[in-house]
């Protein structure tokens, strides 16, 4: 029974993946003070595989909380540590809340874990690191650019705190996470307003907003929107249980890209969504967003050939399930 110590285990990916964990027989213990997200998401994982889970309620950045947990709960196996602060414009608004606490955490975790003899750690990057890429698809070796915000910056200091330890390391760099699980039970619970597409879609669609604004028709692409490459939150959830595997029979340092290969624009998307839940959204088109990338998607050769993963899921599949979990979202908030 392997443990594994999942912080932001509560949140939107790290929920998905603590279910994940649980179906390849690891014992996930989370860590979670619930400052971005709801009770509802364990609630929803203990629905979904069964039987309870373990979870303390501590912030990570809490070196006396933490060294209790790893106390107590003895050695774990790995760590994949997902807290951290994810909206980027906060972090231009209150850079040093993003420095204290994503960095700040990932610093007490890794003294924690060499005290406590734990040697494996998966880390929440984002493909935010390669900034405004210069060949595309962007690989692993592509160049990380000036981040684009205090957020992107936590990310790439977070990945070379990792490089500079003597912990073996998988660093995932998600491209656009969507979707939900398809018992709509666990999702993004994130007080944060929506700001990225998919969930104002979907508000779109309930008619908490009258419209889409897409951010520019007026980029080199072929619609003239935005490029990007949407990955399913469960496709993207069992890489970090692959990259936890191999981790514990590849020791060293990794970074995987996770993402599809395909490159979406917001049109294909919108279009994708209302496909794939008969419906229609509202939409016009406005001013570029400061900072917005003209089109990034990745390379996957690396995360298939080491990890023997590859999405799964279509976009259609995540469309609909992004969906369903915004109607469950309205059916618990008036409940
Ligand atoms: C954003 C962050 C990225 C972060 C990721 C987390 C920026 C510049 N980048 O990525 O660092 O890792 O979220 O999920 O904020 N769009 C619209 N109208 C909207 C919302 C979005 O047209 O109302 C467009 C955007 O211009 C973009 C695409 O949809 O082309 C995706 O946007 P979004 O979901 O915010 O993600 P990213 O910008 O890729």
């Amino acid at each position: 029974m392997k443990k594994i110590l999942v912080t932001g285990g509560a949140g939107y990916i790290g929920s998905h993946t603590v279910v994940e964990l649980v179906k390849t027989g690891y014992t996930p213990i989370i860590i979670d003070n619930l400052c971005n997200t709801s009770k509802q998401n364990i609630n929803g994982i203990e629905k979904i595989i069964g039987k309870k889970v373990k979870w303390y309620n501590v912030n990570c950045t809490d070196k006396i909380a933490m060294e209790k947990v790893f106390l107590k709960e003895g050695r774990f196996e790995g760590v994949i540590h997902f807290a951290a602060y994810k909206s980027v414009e906060e972090s231009v608004q209150n850079p040093k809340k993003y420095y204290d606490n994503n960095v700040g955490s990932l610093e007490v975790l890794l003294q924690c874990m060499q005290g406590h003899k734990t040697q494996n750690i998966i880390f929440s990057s984002s493909c935010t690191i390669y900034g405004m890429p210069d060949i595309l698809p962007v690989n692993e070796n592509s160049p990380s650019k000036t981040a684009e915000s205090p957020y992107g910056e936590t990310k790439q200091l977070c990945e070379k705190m990792l490089l500079d330890n003597t912990c073996n390391s998988v660093a995932l760099r998600y491209f656009n996470p969507i979707g939900s699980h398809k018992s709509a039970l666990i999702g993004d619970c994130s007080s944060d307003k929506p700001s990225n597409l998919v969930p104002i879609i979907t508000e779109t669609a309930i008619g908490k907003r009258e419209k889409i604004i897409i951010f520019g028709n007026d980029y080199n692409t072929p619609d003239g929107t935005c490029i990007r490459d949407y990955i399913h939150v469960v496709d993207l959830a069992k890489s970090h249980v692959l990259s936890m595997s191999f981790i514990l029979k590849n020791p060293g340092k990794h970074t995987f890209n996770v993402g599809t290969g395909i490159g979406i624009s917001v049109l294909d998307a919108i279009n994708t969504f209302e496909k794939a839940n008969k419906i229609k959204v509202n939409y016009s088109i406005g001013q570029r967003r400061s900072g917005d990338i003209e089109k990034i998607y990745a390379n996957c050769n690396l995360v298939k050939s080491e990890l023997a993963w590859e999405a799964q899921k279509s976009l259609e599949e995540a469309m609909r399930s992004a969906w369903n979990w915004e109607k469950r979202k309205e059916i618990n908030e008036k409940s």
